[in-house]
């Protein structure tokens, strides 16, 4: 759609841009004044603001508005200057949508999943995304998209985690270090020891920012079983939305409550809800995990029993092996998740052997910021 004539309308309190379509998409002086990108408003090196909200009188209006060359050029009652903008951004920025209430959607580059995607698990080669930046590119796509990569035949030695990290971001250091240890020596002498298994959960919920990405890197893993498990929280979310809508608005309409205080000298604590959500219905994070589900203080009286059904048909569509995706990590082979999304698991394991992790938290921002920055630089496909 392009926008083809533009008028004043509200006696200069808005913009009529004319659509190649027959329709209208209106835009309000003062926002238009706000996004003026001239250089007393917007540093032109670095694209930041100049001014602040009140160096826009209240009272801004629209005194002309013309096509020329292109470009829309607007001249405002408080500036003896005229503004143009591209109609294309202001297609690309057009807010005069239809917005029905919605109650569980999610980001343009996020694709749900389920079990189904073990058929085609979001892979690359460790050698490939360290040489061939398409390569690079690719498995990131597919981690913004999934919530989850996997990357292969990586060293096994110690630390080998962080090169992963810095292939798109910065890791956060924590209580547990820059990268924790996530090491079982299986009991070769009690062949009937079984390592218990881990219910699917997101990382850390009693962190406050929560880790936003995790790194499991293998660098043994001989004992029988073992296997990891992903599950997309934010599909376990539609799925909940779908059977049950108020089991998923008393989820995402309260907070519950995480803690650890396993070791000396910390104490977290975090009041966040399981399922988050911005004002307007965007799932945003998932918080999943029975070991530092702390005592709900949150929920009203009449509330509170109902709650507890919502978070059993949560965790029992969570547990559903339909939608799980279970793989065994060999030395060398690592796997990413956005903690704010897919949960992981690990199955119980025995007999002879260990098993040798390495995890750590990287920020979802640099993910976020690499491939836009990729996007721009054209190195995408
Ligand atoms: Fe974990």
């Amino acid at each position: 759609m392009i926008i083809q004539a533009v008028s004043i309308a509200d006696n200069g309190g808005s913009l009529n841009c004319h659509l190649s379509d027959g329709q209208i998409t209106r835009f309000h002086s003062i926002w238009l004044r706000d996004n003026a990108n001239d250089d007393a408003t917007k540093s032109s090196g670095n694209g930041q603001r100049l001014i602040t909200i009140q160096d826009i009188p209240e009272t801004v209006v629209i005194c002309s508005a013309r096509f020329a060359d292109n470009r829309i050029i607007i001249r405002f009652n408080d500036r003896d200057l005229d503004v143009a903008y591209d109609p294309a951004w202001l297609m690309s920025h057009c807010y005069d949508k239809d917005r029905s209430k919605r109650s569980c959607w999610f980001a343009d580059w996020v694709e749900t999943w389920d079990g189904r995607l073990g058929k085609s698990l979001p892979s690359a080669e460790f050698d490939m995304v360290n040489t061939d930046s398409r390569s690079l590119y690719g498995w990131l796509f597919n981690l913004r998209k999934y919530g989850f990569a996997k990357l292969e035949n990586g060293p096994v030695k110690s630390g080998a985690l962080m090169d992963v990290a810095g292939l798109f971001g910065f890791v956060r250091e924590t209580n547990y270090g820059k990268w924790f240890e996530v090491r079982t020596e299986v009991n070769p002498v009690n062949l009937a020891y079984t390592g218990l298994g881990l219910q699917a959960h997101t990382d850390n919920p009693y962190r406050d920012p929560v880790p936003s990405m995790q790194i499991l890197y293998c660098l043994e893993n001989s004992a029988q079983g073992g296997a990891s498990i992903v599950v997309d929280g934010f599909r376990a979310a539609e799925v909940l939305a779908d059977q049950d809508a108020d089991a998923f608005a008393l989820l995402a309409g309260h907070c519950a409550r995480f803690s650890y205080e396993g070791s000396a000298g910390v104490s977290l604590h975090a009041r966040r809800p399981m399922i988050e959500t911005t004002p307007d219905g965007e799932v945003i994070t998932i918080r999943f995990n029975n070991r530092s589900a702390a005592a709900l203080t949150d929920i009203p009286y009449e509330y509170m029993q109902p709650f507890y059904r919502a978070w059993r048909l949560f965790a029992e569509i969570i547990d559903d092996v339909s939608m799980q995706v279970s793989f065994k990590l060999a030395p060398g082979d690592c796997f990413v998740v956005d903690n704010t999304r897919v949960l992981h698991a690990r199955n119980g394991y025995s007999g002879k052997g260990s098993r040798w992790l390495q995890g750590c938290y990287p920020d979802k921002d640099g993910l976020y910021s690499t491939l836009a920055a990729m996007e721009k630089e054209t190195i995408a496909v």
